[in-house]
């Protein structure tokens, strides 16, 4: 059974772009936001200008009630601000400064009409939220061979999505769009609808993308809109902003995606979680990038209504402490200062393991990963398992590492200081020299 305002919602998005409504999923068909205690409570915000005796928290002397204990340690912020409830899609003022953030460093989004910020419980929960909403059994999700390992939990184990992949590099270092490409063409032809993720600056190769190559990417998916299929492109932007060459292209993709075909829609997840360094704080969004069709006012204010039901019906809303603080802090005019000032720190660091790697020697233990972005990057160690390397490092280097699959290792530089870079490798090479002369002299 649906509920009639599910099916209202439906209507709402049939009405104007019927491919965007089949592009949910059953569940995302079922999903809407109830006009429970949340709605009313809403409506008695605006105008019980005497009592307000609507929602499960509890008020003292016209603010939120709240223990001493907890409130010293943030004690420059109002109880309101700390304690109540924050509402299912956010805090309102918080979703305008990160939609104002989004178009200040998006350039090419500016005149387009997109949907507005809802808050998550970060990015991982936009994920689920995406997963809610589009994905059903069998729907294929398009990925590079080089992702970060949770999508398969999110996507394969919860909601029996078909993960394709596609080799990420092409020969020549660089983005494999004739791979992308392929792979899009060959799993649109016939599939009801198709979900592709991207996921730059990438986890876990620290690689971003160029101006042709994002142009590339955009070009590939608006043409398979155009040819038939329906599309939704899932942007995971966790590491946006963190770039480290002059040549990427450092907006999101969304500018170019989005208001292009109505077969496309293309859902922006970010957050403050690695941007802003506050990976604990659990607070991230997810936009809505609708194409050109109908009512798009409409169809956004019918996603995000479903969207909120997801939400109420998993989590109810996310941590209100953590809202407040990411929005002071893009209140702040340090803000930027103090966030650029990290940013040069790790790509300090990202240049000196660029510079460190140079030492003509490592090419007996190891190719690189071409990088320019984010937290990470990785090496393909030559004639060792990763995952032998990492324990053999771990017992007797005291070198932790990520085994990424084959003979791949993850190294996140974000944790190593830059004057410690030279010695971390230098040290991944004699584990990977350990293990060669292991492997030629047939001991075990
Ligand atoms: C590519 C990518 N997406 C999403 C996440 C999850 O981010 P969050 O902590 O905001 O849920 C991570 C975290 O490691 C990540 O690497």
């Amino acid at each position: 059974m649906i509920n009639p305002l599910a099916q209202q919602l439906n209507e709402q998005i049939l009405a104007n772009n019927p491919h965007v409504f089949e592009m949910l999923s059953p569940l995302g068909k079922r999903l809407f936001f109830p006009k429970g205690i949340l709605a009313q409570s809403a409506e008695a915000k605006a105008k019980a200008f005497r009592f307000n005796a609507t929602i499960g928290i509890a008020l003292e002397k016209g603010e939120a009630m709240h223990l001493a204990c907890i409130h010293e340690w943030v004690n420059a912020l109002g109880p309101d601000d700390l304690f109540p409830y924050a509402p299912a899609a956010g805090k309102q003022a918080l979703r305008n400064k990160w939609r104002e953030k989004q178009f200040a460093e998006s350039p090419r989004l500016r005149n387009k009409k997109i949907g507005r910020p809802i808050a998550t419980n970060a990015l991982t929960h936009g994920l689920t939220l995406v997963g809610d909403l589009f994905v059903e059994e069998g729907d294929p999700i398009l990925l590079p061979d080089k992702f970060w390992g949770n999508y398969r939990l999110i996507y394969e184990v919860r909601k029996k999505a078909r993960i394709v992949t596609y080799p990420f590099y092409n020969s020549a270092g660089g983005f494999n769009l004739q791979g992308f490409s392929e792979t899009v063409d060959r799993q649109a032809a016939g599939a009801k609808k198709l979900l592709v993720l991207l996921n730059f600056p990438n986890n876990p190769t620290g690689y971003s993308i160029t101006p042709p190559e994002a142009e590339g990417i955009c070009r590939i998916l608006i043409k398979a809109a155009q040819e038939g299929a329906r599309i939704v492109v899932v942007l995971d932007e966790a590491y946006f902003g963190l770039f480290y060459a002059d040549d990427l292209f450092r907006e999101s993709l969304f500018g170019l995606l989005v208001n292009q075909h109505e077969r496309l829609l293309t859902v922006k997840l970010d957050g403050a979680t690695k941007e802003e360094f506050v990976w604990g704080f659990r607070v991230g969004f997810l936009t809505f990038g609708l194409g050109p069709a109908g009512d798009l006012e409409a169809v956004y204010e019918a996603l995000e209504k479903k969207t909120m039901g997801a939400i109420r019906g998993s989590i109810s809303n996310s941590p209100h402490l953590s809202q407040t603080l990411v929005l002071k802090a893009l209140e702040s005019p340090d803000f930027r200062n103090q966030q650029a000032e990290k940013f040069r720190i790790l790509e300090g660091r990202a240049r000196q393991v660029a510079k460190v790697l140079e030492n003509p020697k490592f090419a007996d233990a190891w190719t690189v990963y071409p990088f320019n972005a984010g937290y990470f990057m990785c090496l393909a160690i030559k004639g060792v398992d990763g995952e032998a390397l990492r324990k053999h490092l771990l017992e007797t280097y005291g070198v932790g590492l990520i085994a990424a699959g084959g003979r791949d290792v993850r190294i996140a530089f974000s944790c190593i200081e830059e004057e410690n870079v030279e010695e971390l490798f230098e040290l991944i090479y004699r584990g990977v020299m350990d293990l060669q002369a292991h492997a030629t002299s047939g001991k075990p």
